[in-house]
């Protein structure tokens, strides 16, 4: 059987993450992240571009200098003073990578390098080899690599292999490619350019046309070993792949990828709501993995199963990725199996039938005009419809039923 393989993650949320429209995060807000980002075990942490600022240089130098266990990464273009600049700040990193990019398409090279084919390949050759005075760990990339004429790729990647480059990315900087083209695309670049020497090929892929992930996903089938990827999937419009949606996909299908990450999954929920607060991106409740409503359930038929059987309608746990036990919403489509075990988690056991019913049908009114009920709520709308206790009785000590949080006033 053909042997799984290891897919390094390379986390590009202090990079091409920051670059999301309105954010900015400060300096310590970055060590964090990284921080976080080492506990998840990510193989790459890409902490930015050093020669766009002296905020992001010392941004990247504080990571390199602090941060431990993954390689970090600095992005540099094709000029001597990028390499310099992220060869500087990256001085204090026990695995330090230099991440040289260009482009590979005629609309970039026309009119945003204004370079001809044969410059672009001319200044890879040169670069790649400066970058490799600094390190041994070098990375290349051409942008819009999915837009651009495949004899030009070839030779281009083909450069920075035999340049020294030891990853080569494969930017669908503009999200065009659909998962079919995209594979293929890998599986050439494997075949034709890298033929079995020892250089990883990377994806990197955009959302625009929300394939990101199928994408990158696509890249691992066809021998891709390294996926750059983002936290909650932020990134240049409409974002970039989502790191837990790769990582739970080769997770939960290990069996149809044959390949595996080294990330801690128990940390993902953690970094994600540390990246959504200080980027100010709200993560969807649909988002996958991460989002509210990942784990919950509301519709009657659903939580029905989810209460016979978990794996009815869940295919992972979510404790799995660091988050509490999945839920049921108790809303309008909501039915009587997840009311009664919500009543019974609450204290409320054994209820006649008849009560139960009467309960059942308050709530679904109560519900189709607000919306789901808390707990608190639920307990509430009990207590209100109970048949109060005798007078006599105590409220605190006789009550079959557990008191609720604030007792509504005996009627
Ligand atoms: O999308 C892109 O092409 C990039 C490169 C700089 C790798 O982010
Ligand atoms: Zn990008």
């Amino acid at each position: 059987m053909e042997k799984e393989r290891h897919i390094r993650i390379f986390d590009t949320t202090l990079r091409d993450g920051e670059q999301s429209p309105g954010v900015a995060l400060s300096l310590d807000q970055k060590l964090e992240i990284a921080q976080a980002l080492a506990r998840l075990n990510v193989d790459i942490i890409e902490a930015g571009f050093p020669v766009s600022g002296p905020l992001e240089f010392e941004a990247v130098r504080r990571i390199a200098t602090e941060v431990k266990g993954p390689i970090i990464a600095a992005l540099a273009r094709t000029h001597t003073l990028d390499i310099d600049q992220a060869a500087k700040a990256l001085e204090g990193a026990e695995k330090p990578r230099i991440h040289v990019f260009t482009s590979a398409s005629k609309v970039h090279l026309q009119y945003m390098l204004k370079r001809t084919e044969e410059e672009v390949l001319e200044m890879a050759d040169r670069m790649v080899r400066y970058a490799k005075r600094y390190v041994d760990d070098v990375e290349f990339s051409a942008q819009d690599v999915m837009r651009a004429d495949w004899d030009f790729v070839k030779r281009l990647y083909e450069v920075a292999v035999e340049a020294g480059a030891t990853t080569i990315n494969i930017p669908d900087t503009t999200g065009y490619g659909t998962p079919e083209e995209y594979g293929a695309l890998i599986r050439r670049i494997r075949d034709e350019v890298v033929r079995g020497r020892d250089v990883v090929i990377s994806t990197h892929t955009h959302d625009d046309l929300g394939l990101a992930t199928a994408n990158a996903l696509a890249g691992v089938l066809n021998g891709a070993g390294q996926v750059e990827c983002t936290i909650n999937g932020i990134g240049e419009r409409a974002g970039n792949t989502a790191l837990e949606e790769v990582v739970m996909a080769l997770y939960v299908r290990r069996d149809f990828y044959r390949a595996y990450t080294q990330v801690n999954t128990r940390e993902i929920y953690r970094v994600s709501r540390l990246v959504e607060r200080y980027t100010g991106m709200p993560v969807p409740p649909n988002k996958a993995i991460v989002g509210d409503n990942a784990f919950a359930h509301e519709s009657g038929i659903h939580q029905d199963g989810v209460l016979k059987h978990r794996s009815t309608y869940e295919i992972m746990d979510a404790e799995l990725i660091g988050r509490r036990p999945a839920v049921l919403v108790l809303g309008k489509h909501s039915g009587r199996a997840a009311f009664k075990k919500a009543l019974e988690d609450l204290g409320y056991r054994d209820l006649p039938e008849e009560e139960l019913k009467k309960l059942f049908a308050r709530f679904k009114e109560i519900a189709e005009k607000k919306g789901p009920l808390s707990a608190e709520e639920l307990q509430a709308l009990v207590e209100s419809e109970r048949e109060p206790p005798p007078i006599s009785s105590s409220w605190s000590t006789s009550s079959s039923s557990p008191a609720p949080a604030s007792c509504p006033p005996p009627r």
